[in-house]
């Protein structure tokens, strides 16, 4: 039996759901007038994405950074496909940053099968970027610079969850917090985990999808050479939507 007190919306209808991109949202949606095209990813695919995340963090989204990272296990009886959100930390013309546990279980899936594709979506302004690529682990020191960013909090939580594995209750999980805290309690610069830093992936692809009238979407997908930096170098094509 469900209950009805935690679950009040048993009737809620996922069909009538629906929504008419191109046609005003209200006050979170962004110029309805400009129609994404070609000629927005001249300069390169990553000026275009640290706009559209400017614009979600304008127009006061949560996590407008968020984006839903998938991963690949290649096991016995086949491929295994894996997806859960992370947040970038860092965009550039080589790639898009995120920071985990690298034993968590995308940990290791990313360490055997180092390819990955992440998917930021912005309903609300009718938006959608996929990138995909090989992924690598950044410099150790890089790990560092942006490690030095985050608060105590979030420091000591790196350090007292092993990310992924089970455990017995919250109050098992509340006393390694505590452990761990103990642990650092005369320690005012909280080291790096070993087991803990960035990723990178490197698009091989970006693809950018504006919704519009009637379905009609507009989909725009460039296409990277591998290491070649050079704007001149990239396939940009429209794709059906
Ligand atoms: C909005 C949001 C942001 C998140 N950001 C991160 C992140 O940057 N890094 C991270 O390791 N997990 C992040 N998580 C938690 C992950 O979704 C996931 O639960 C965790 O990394 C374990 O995933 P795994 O078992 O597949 O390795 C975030 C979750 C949400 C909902």
């Amino acid at each position: 039996m469900v209950d009805q007190e935690k679950f009040p919306t048993p009737d809620l209808d996922l069909r009538a759901l629906r929504v008419e991109y191109g046609v005003d949202q209200g006050d979170n949606h962004p110029d309805l007038d400009t129609d994404l095209d070609e000629t927005w990813l001249i300069d390169g695919w990553e000026p275009l994405l640290r706009n559209w995340i400017e614009d979600a963090t304008s127009a006061g989204m949560i996590d407008p950074n968020a984006m839903v990272l998938s991963t690949v296990e290649i096991t016995e009886t086949g491929p295994r496909p894996s997806s859960r959100t992370v947040l970038c930390k860092g965009l550039s013309p080589e790639g898009v940053t995120f920071y985990t546990n690298y034993e968590s279980f995308k940990g290791r899936q990313l360490t055997r099968t180092p390819y990955a594709s992440a998917t930021f979506v912005w309903p609300a302004m009718g938006r959608q970027v996929t990138v995909r690529g090989p992924v690598h682990r950044i410099p150790a020191e890089a790990t560092e610079a942006y490690w030095h960013s985050r608060p105590r909090g979030s420091r000591l939580g790196a350090w007292a969850s092993e990310q992924s594995r089970p455990i017995a209750s919250r109050a098992d999980l509340d006393r390694r917090m505590d452990e761990t805290t103990a642990r650092f309690a005369e320690v005012d610069d909280i080291p790096v985990p070993p087991f803990w830093g960035g990723f990178q992936i490197r698009p091989e692809t970006v693809e950018f999808w504006q919704g519009r009238r009637s379905r009609m979407h507009n989909r725009i997908r460039v296409t990277v050479e591998p290491g070649n930096a050079d704007v001149s170098a990239m396939k940009i094509e429209r794709l059906q939507p």
